[in-house]
């Protein structure tokens, strides 16, 4: 019986995995990082720890590499079949389980549960399973099994059935529903959710918050937690890596490249910087954040010509209607703030959308303030990663709703992200910030987003899930 185990002692599973494929014209692979929150966190785990990373073919790159068998050692691509995947991604996994963690939905904008919706669980279910069962063959016996996130909820309970020896955990990267809104799902579907969960040994949660919302969760559809424990784990950023990586030749030509776009005040003094990085998500409420600029700028007339408000937004689930619809208004009320207020030598806003890691760094370091105001947002590694490497000492403002408010409200300057009016206010506040002050807290944000870093926050989940006792 042990003969059939696979080898690998430790598993992490993940619908995105560290690398994508893209095919040349040529017809050779070219591998890139993959992007979001979960993998920069987790790609701290090299492959030097013998953990064998399984994950979604996502491209047609990434197809082609597993047909032709080119892959990284330690990663594992599952080619589930394209249509049954995009039900699973697409349909269920970032229309509804999304979409009901983060509360976006808001008339017209309220889910359907119809024959469609049933037709796409049922792919969730299948690619759930070719996870588990990808996990149960490569397991070895007792081993650790670290599941990630609201695309695979039901793996662990399916992993149990197959493999009782194993170790299971799951870790969430987005917030949890409280139960008043969680409800919205049919109650079989809710059910199976958190059936699903519940059948690993421990689940991890990035705040308290999210993780007392689950709970209630269960005490209200699941008659409890059973035997399942619930730890909290508060990603930080890994300082490291973004200090060494942010002063790498493809970063000094980009800030070149950007502080000739931001140019300077016509007092000859460079103009100051708002800075946000995301990717074009609607529960980052970049729209909100750019009507608050333009209410700066309507409010304060002092700041014309001498502030840009540089906004990064990569494009994002682009084959969802609600994210391109998205997209382009974004870059609509940016246009239009340019139209209102640019001037021959001032761009008010320089909006990005083409993803560059390089130039996001870049942008870091010349950072005065950040604004991050999600609508509701698991952790928020932006957050995190600009007080660490920004030069001028940033001013974070945060939005209340975010994770990482938890451990940086004290030295931000909060706001609801709905209120519009507040979050131009604080955009002020923050720009107008001493410099010792700003200084003294950047300081303090930079120590609290690295209390706990990626390969830390790993390891601490692996022996929590190792020594049953610990929680
Ligand atoms: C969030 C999710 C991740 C996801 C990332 C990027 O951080 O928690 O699971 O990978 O967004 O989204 P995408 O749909 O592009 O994988």
């Amino acid at each position: 019986m042990a003969a059939s185990f696979g080898a690998a002692q430790v598993l992490v599973a993940s619908n995105r995995g560290p690398v994508s494929y893209e095919v040349r014209e040529d017809g050779s692979l070219r591998a890139k990082r993959g992007g979001g929150g979960l993998v920069s966190g987790l790609s701290a785990i090299g492959p030097d720890t013998g953990a064998l990373w399984v994950c979604s073919a996502l491209s047609d790159g990434d197809r082609e590499a597993v047909r032709r068998g080119v892959g990284e050692d330690g990663v594992r691509m599952l080619d589930i079949p394209a249509d049954v995947h995009a039900d699973a991604y697409n349909g269920i996994a970032n229309s509804v389980l999304w979409f009901v963690h983060h509360m976006l939905y808001q008339t017209p904008l309220e889910p359907v549960f119809d024959a469609e919706f049933r037709r796409q669980w049922a792919s969730y279910e299948t690619y759930n399973r070719a996870f588990a069962q990808a996990l149960a063959e490569e397991a070895a016996q007792g081993a650790a099994v670290v599941v990630q996130d609201y695309h695979l909820t039901l793996v662990p309970g399916m992993l149990r059935e197959l493999r009782p020896d194993l170790r299971i955990g799951h870790f969430s990267h987005t917030p949890w529903a409280p139960p008043e809104y969680f409800r919205m799902l049919p109650d079989d579907i809710a059910g199976q959710v958190l059936r699903g969960m519940l059948g690993a040994d421990r689940l991890g949660f990035l705040t308290r918050r999210w993780a007392d919302a689950f709970t209630a969760c269960c005490e209200r559809f699941a008659g409890g937690l059973g035997g399942t424990r619930i730890g909290v784990h508060g990603l930080g950023a890994d300082a490291d890596f973004l200090r060494a990586r942010a002063h790498e030749a493809d970063v000094e030509e980009r800030i070149v490249a950007l502080r000739e776009e931001i140019g300077t005040a016509p007092d000859g003094t460079p103009r100051r910087t708002v800075v946000r990085v995301d990717r074009t998500e609607l529960s980052k409420n970049i729209v909100r954040g750019l009507l608050a600029y333009r209410q700066l700028l309507e409010d304060r007339p002092e700041w014309r010509e001498r502030v840009v408000h540089v906004a990064f937004a990569y494009p994002s689930r682009q084959d969802l209607a609600v994210y391109r619809d998205y997209t382009a208004e974004v870059q609509r009320v940016a246009e239009e703030i340019n139209e209102r207020f640019g001037t021959p030598g001032w761009r008010p806003v320089v909006l990005h959308v083409k993803d560059d890691f390089a130039r996001s760094l870049a942008a870091y370091r010349l950072a005065d303030v950040a604004l991050v105001n999600p609508i509701r947002d698991g952790m928020n590694l932006v957050a995190k990663e600009v007080p660490v490497i920004s030069e001028a000492g940033c001013a974070l403002v945060l939005s209340r709703e975010a994770g990482a408010h938890e451990e940086l409200g004290e030295d931000a300057v909060t706001v609801n992200p709905y209120d519009v009016t507040e979050t131009a206010r604080a955009l002020h506040e923050a720009l107008t910030m001493s410099p010792a002050d700003r200084a003294e807290r950047a300081k303090r944000l930079a120590a609290a987003a690295t209390a706990l870093p990626p390969a830390r926050w790993f390891l601490d989940q692996l022996d929590a899930l190792r020594d049953g006792a610990r929680d």
